[in-house]
């Protein structure tokens, strides 16, 4: 996918599906406004209207579309017009960040080994939605996030890069889940950068072929690494 570096270099072409506030979001526009970081951010897209993020991500400057799911009568007729929407803006990976509606296994398919999504639990523990309340009840001691491929069940994708942070005792929902979403924003756009630098790839079976990536590109270890 990406190639080379400085002012020339070639940039992934990557999409950003939401539904919410969008913060992961802004952290893959924060990162892509480094001239020497691969990746161009060519859509955000949102399946609601008047969200936070859609906001956001105009004050970055990029450009920004609603396919509103309420307009389509099925699943796959909104994910029909949501790809039509990436293929229009040139997009070669999709990240879904906070993207909170299932997709259908034909846009699945179609986008294997290109779509990402993360995640806000060390996979697979704690699939699905109220990871942090979960990982307190359960009295884990480390907790995390994963960015990882997605594929046709629920977070259950190849995984390409986590970060760790502590249980601190004492810990509410809410202050777990902010330190958990500081890590976040520091492994999503190190692992989209591991793809566009083509140092992980999904070669269609359960695991990432990891060709350059160290230790310490793919396991962040402490409150989300520096
Ligand atoms: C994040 O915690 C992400 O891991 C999960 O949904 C949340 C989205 O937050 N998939 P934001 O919209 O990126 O702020």
């Amino acid at each position: 996918m990406v190639r080379s570096t400085g002012a020339d270099m070639k940039k992934l072409k990557v999409a950003v599906l939401i539904s919410g506030r969008g913060s992961n979001m802004g952290s893959l526009a924060r990162a892509a406004m480094d001239p020497d970081y691969p990746v161009e951010i060519v859509l955000v897209l949102s399946n609601k209207p008047h969200v936070g993020g859609l906001e956001l991500a105009q004050e970055h400057g990029l450009s920004i579309q609603v396919v509103d799911q309420k307009a389509y009568a099925s699943r796959d007729d909104h994910d029909r017009a949501v790809t039509e929407a990436l293929q229009a803006s040139g997009a070669e990976l999709v990240c879904l960040a906070g993207y909170m509606r299932i997709l259908g296994d034909a846009f699945v398919n179609s986008w294997r080994g290109r779509l990402i999504n993360i995640h806000p639990s060390l996979l697979p523990s704690f699939i699905g939605l109220d990871t942090h309340a979960r990982a307190l009840e359960r009295g884990v001691r480390i907790h995390g996030c994963t960015v990882h491929f997605v594929n046709n069940e629920l977070d259950a994708g190849p995984i390409i890069a986590q970060a760790a942070v502590p249980v601190v005792p004492g810990d509410s929902e809410e202050s777990l889940a902010a330190r958990v979403l500081e890590a976040e924003h520091k492994l999503y756009p190190h692992a989209l950068r591991l793809i566009a630098e083509q140092k992980v790839r999904w070669t269609g079976d359960q695991a990432v072929r990891d060709m350059n990536a160290a230790a310490d590109d793919v396991a962040i270890m402490g409150d989300g690494g520096a």
